[in-house]
């Protein structure tokens, strides 16, 4: 059998069961079982390369596991293990939220506060896989980089990437409420991507409904803010005069999560900013003086 067979064969399969990017996923799970790059599989496909072993083969078998579980809609991050996030390939699994390319924005966000400050302190709270942190700790190598989780299944996720990557980050484990006691008012930018969903808004993609943990999807409080409202009033303690929280939010979330934020008087300034698709995303907060 080639591998164009075989791959026709699983989109189609995939189709069938609503996956939303059938031919991709099926494309990055036989790579992912046969250890190659994606643009090798796709150069190897039109040469009309046959799958080794065929089709009853070691590879044949696990491949078609794979596409069986990626149609009862296992997340695919889940069953290659990895997520690609900002440029790194992150470990993720069953109990770590996968980080989504959306949460970029405010990657990007932050880089942008942090332009003409030299060697300074970042703190992502609630940070799951640790893909902001970590990205942050890749472009701004110069940096201190905190990052701070409660799941332990989580943190056990992020310290793995830590070690794997290499970059520097000061990883903790326990409530972004009370974290870092010990950098308060010293920190130029926090970042968080915190639980936001509001209780009755339960997400439709069955991968983030039954996958995603749901300590990091659901916000509490009537309108998912709660958690948000708790860490912004941990990140204005944490941040120096002048520093700045970006915090994302659901798209829903793009006028209460500002308003939320400015009745509390900790913040200069509050704006939102849109992500790529054009839907509120990320709120912006410049921590007012201190006294
Ligand atoms: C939406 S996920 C985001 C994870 C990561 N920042 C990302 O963008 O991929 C929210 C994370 O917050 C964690 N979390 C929930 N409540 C927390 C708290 N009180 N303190 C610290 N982390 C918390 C969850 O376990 C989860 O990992």
């Amino acid at each position: 059998m080639t591998l164009d067979r075989l791959l026709r064969a699983a989109t189609a399969r995939l189709a069938a069961a609503g996956v939303p990017s059938p031919a991709v996923d099926a494309e990055l799970l036989l790579a992912h079982v046969l250890g190659r790059e994606l643009a090798d599989l796709r150069r190897a496909r039109l040469l009309g390369e046959p799958l080794p072993g065929g089709e009853h083969g070691a590879t044949g078998t696990a491949y078609q596991e794979l596409v069986v579980r990626r149609t009862a809609r296992v997340p695919l991050q889940h069953l290659t293990g990895t997520a690609h996030f900002a440029g790194l390939d992150l470990s993720v699994g069953p109990g770590v939220f996968v980080p989504r390319p959306e949460t970029e924005v405010m990657v990007e966000l932050a880089l942008s506060a942090l332009e003409g400050i030299e060697r300074p302190t970042v703190v992502d709270l609630c940070t799951g896989s640790g893909a902001v942190a970590l990205a942050l700790a890749s472009r701004r190598p110069d940096s201190r980089v905190g990052a701070v989780e409660l799941s332990v299944e989580a943190h056990r996720y992020a310290a793995a990437n830590v070690r794997s990557t290499g970059l520097a980050v000061d990883l903790r484990l326990g409530p972004a409420q009370e974290s870092f006691g010990d950098w308060v008012g010293e920190v130029h930018v926090v970042t968080s991507n915190p639980p936001y969903i509001p209780p009755g808004a339960v997400p439709v993609d069955v991968e983030v409904r039954e996958h995603d943990p749901e300590l990091a999807l659901y916000g509490g409080g009537e309108d998912g803010l709660d958690i948000p409202r708790e860490v912004a009033s941990r990140a204005a303690e944490l941040l120096r005069s002048g520093g700045v929280l970006l915090m994302e939010h659901a798209d829903v979330q793009g006028r209460t999560l500002p308003a939320a934020l400015m009745e509390t008087g900790d913040w200069a300034s509050v704006e939102d900013h849109r992500d790529l698709a054009g839907l509120p995303r990320v709120t912006r907060a410049v921590r007012a003086g201190r006294p």
